[in-house]
Parts: C-alpha cells; structure tokens; sequence
C-alpha cells in the first residue's frame, strides 16, 4: 500500500508546519488530551492543525488498513537538545525541548493474543503473540521493549499502525519518541494508568535493556515532561526541573546532516565506558563521589595521571558542559544574545574536540549557521556521529536560512541538508477516537 503520508512532507523528509506558536494548553492529567476539545473550552488559544491533519490522516490510513476505526491515538513528541550533550548519564544538567513532530500511533484491541503492527515509514509489517517474543533488531524491538516492561497484563492482541514525521536516527529522539507514543497507546487501549515518571522509566528500560542502547534519561523525560512554548531545564541526578519560557521571537531550526552511523549504538555505549573509567580513577582519590556531575576540574586534574588522556577529555566535556547549561539557563534568563551564542559555540567546540562525536560536516553547518546575522546560537545536537545540528534562529527568516544553509553545504559537501523548523511543542497523549 502507498504511504499515505506523503503529502506531508517536504522533499528533504521534514516538513515547514503551519505556524503554530500559539499552541494549546495541555488537558488534566492522565486523561487522554484533545486539541479541538481543548480548544473549544478555551483551554487552548489555537490548535496545532497540522497534528490534526495528521491524526485525521493516521486514523483514515488505519480505517483502509483493517477496515475498522482505530479505539485509541496517541502521539509522543521528538525533542531537540539547546545544550547538555552526553551529560544526561553522568548525572548532570540537560536544557531540551519537544519539537512539533513526533510520532503517532493508531490501534484497537483484537479478540485474540495477536499482535500486527504496521510502520507507514518504512512500509513493513511486523506481527507475533502478546506472550512469546524476541528482539529481532527491528523496529517492532521498541514495541516489545516496552511490552515487556509494562507492569500490567496485556490483556488481547491488537492491530496499531505507526507514523512518525521525525526522521529516523537523526539524533531527534525517534527512538524514544515511539517508545513513550506506544506506553501511552497501550495505557490507552489497556485503560491503566501509569504516574509520568515511572512512564519515562519503563521507557529508559526498554531502550537500555531491551533495545540496547545505554541512554540517558533526557529523551524519554523530554517527551513526557515537555510543555508547550518551554525549555525543560532538567537535573538528571534528581530529576528536578523547570520550564523554561522559550522566547517567541525565536524559531528553532534543525539541519539535517543527511548522515547516519551504523556505529552509533557502539560509539555511543563506548562514550558510556570511557567516562565511567574517569568516574573510576577519581573515586580512587574521592570514594565519596557518585557521578562526574560531583567532579570539578580541580579534582580531575589531580586524578589525571590515574586515567588514560581519552578518558579525560571525555570527563573534562562532561564538566564543563554542566557548568555551560547552568551558565546559558542564566544567559537566557537576562537575554544575553552574545554569550548565549558563544556558549553553543563552545558547547560545539568541547563536542567535537573533547567528546568526539562530531564530523567535518557537522562542524560545517555550525559554522556556516553561526556565522549568518539571525542565527542566535548553533551547536551538534542528540548523540552525534552524524544527525543534527540545532540553531536558533530569528522567527521569520526559516526559509531564508534554509535556502542559504543549503546552498553552502551543497557545495562543500556535494550533500544535500533537510530541515525542520520547530516551537517548543507539548508532551505525550493520547485520546479515545470513539
Ligand atoms: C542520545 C541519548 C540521550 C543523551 C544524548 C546525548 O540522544 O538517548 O540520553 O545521552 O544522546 O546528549
């Protein structure tokens, strides 16, 4: 069957939403959140159409897939990280927001223990019982991850379709974006409720245990926390956070590299090791510390000659990444536009130099972002090795810095980039269709 989703996107996989900065306010607690419902009830000040247009779309496309009306839709948003790379396992700060996209998921109950799910993305069918199954290193692997984490009984099999407008390994969080869309479809469909830090859990779970990348938490807490029109300021030892008001005059761009490495899950685990093996050689001078979040420069310093020079760049990153989101959070809060940009920047620097995770392109579209008058601040964003970048830019001038980051990239790299223009979206939901 043809992808009826087409239509939605532009060329280079994103899409330019209708401008929907005035997005609604989320409905109670728990209960499943309805824009046009809210909207009515002047909860909200206008509706996001273009999620509209897409639950509409996900919901005929499911209709012509198993000739019936799906009984739950829910959506989980993408995020895009402002700044606080690879701090997330090290106890430390992250400043993230959701993005508009996300990905929907569309289902109802069968009477039977079946289970078929269909991805409008990659036009694959996966299916097996609700008691038996495996990791396959499929998509279906996030599906079962959070099956086998959900601490109610899966009552009947049921038949979903999945659609995501976030490109895939983009370093958006599609990963946990289906994650947290699937737990909220099944608290759905399964009518259970689950507290919205043990939902971000069991997502975390499912992708470190089942899945086996050994994330973060940001992701997965991103898109269960976010609230519209904010940064969520989060520290990752305490989960404390704040909401953060993102300023309405800016527009967040994201630039997709258009690569993709397949040694990301492995880079990614290695990055894991080398700063717990700094972690490790300052304890032997410092036992009380937990995380490199309790670490100072002083202290690694000290510890140095017990680590190899790898571990250290990766722990000296960690360090002054925490100090940087703290430091742009205050920036932020005076509009500091001078060291908000200077702090991406070196945010990017310590990424790329310390961490390791960037590449020549990468590195190029921060620099030819940054360098351009409306752009407020550019950096690498989720784990890097490939992905994004994220800029923030002057509402307004989307279509212009696309066309002149484009035009750049294209002739240095002979690549071509994608975009997506966002505003800090709201969190996950889902509703009864009937
Ligand atoms: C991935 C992980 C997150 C975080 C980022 C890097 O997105 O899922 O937990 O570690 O990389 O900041």
């Amino acid at each position: 069957m043809k992808n009826g989703f087409q239509k939605f996107l532009l060329p280079g996989g994103g899409y330019i939403s209708k401008d929907a900065e005035e997005i609604p306010k989320q409905g109670e607690k728990g209960k499943g959140y309805k824009p046009w419902e809210a909207f009515q009830k002047g909860i909200g000040k206008s509706v996001p159409l273009m999620l509209c247009e897409v639950k509409e779309k996900i919901t005929s496309v499911f209709k012509t897939r198993f000739g019936k009306k799906p009984g739950v839709v829910s959506f989980a948003p993408g995020r895009v990280n402002i700044i606080g790379g690879h701090t997330d396992y090290n106890g430390g700060f992250v400043l993230p927001v959701a993005l508009k996209q996300g990905t929907y998921i569309a289902g109802a109950k069968r009477k039977d223990k079946k289970i078929i799910v269909y991805s409008e993305n990659l036009n694959e069918k996966e299916a097996w019982k609700t008691e038996n199954y495996e990791k396959e290193e499929s998509f279906g692997d996030f599906i079962r991850g959070i099956l086998k984490f959900f601490p109610f009984e899966i009552t009947s099999g049921f038949e979903a379709i999945i659609y995501s407008d976030l490109p895939m390994s983009s370093g958006l969080s599609s990963s946990a974006a289906l994650e947290i869309s699937f737990l909220y479809f099944l608290m759905g469909l399964e009518g259970r409720k689950i507290d919205k830090i043990e939902a971000v859990k069991i997502a975390r779970r499912a992708e470190n245990e089942f899945v086996g990348l050994q994330c973060g938490i940001m992701d997965q807490f991103t898109s269960v926390f976010a609230e519209e029109g904010h940064l969520l300021f989060l520290d990752t030892r305490n989960l404390k956070y704040k909401h953060i008001p993102f300023p309405n005059i800016w527009k967040i761009a994201v630039v997709d590299s258009g690569i993709r490495r397949e040694l990301r899950t492995s880079e990614y685990n290695k990055r894991r090791e080398e700063c717990k093996m700094a972690l490790k050689a300052v304890k032997s001078l410092y036992p009380e510390v937990m995380t490199l979040r309790d670490v100072s420069e002083e202290m690694l310093f000290e510890a140095r000659k017990f680590m190899g020079n790898t571990a250290f760049r990766r722990a000296m990153h960690v360090i002054s990444e925490n100090q940087r989101v703290v430091e742009f959070v205050e920036y932020l809060g005076k509009m500091d536009l001078c060291m908000i940009e200077k702090t991406m920047k070196l945010a990017h620097q310590s990424l790329s130099e310390d961490f390791d995770v960037s590449l020549p392109e990468l590195d190029f579209l921060v620099e030819a972002a940054s360098s351009l008058p409306y752009v407020y601040g550019a950096r690498l964003t989720g784990a890097g090795f490939g992905g994004s970048i994220v800029a923030i830019i002057k509402k307004g001038k989307e279509k212009k810095f696309a066309e002149e980051v484009e035009k750049e990239y294209m002739e240095r790299f002979s690549r071509k980039a994608s975009f997506i223009f966002s505003y800090p979206s709201f969190s996950a939901y889902y509703e009864y269709t009937s």
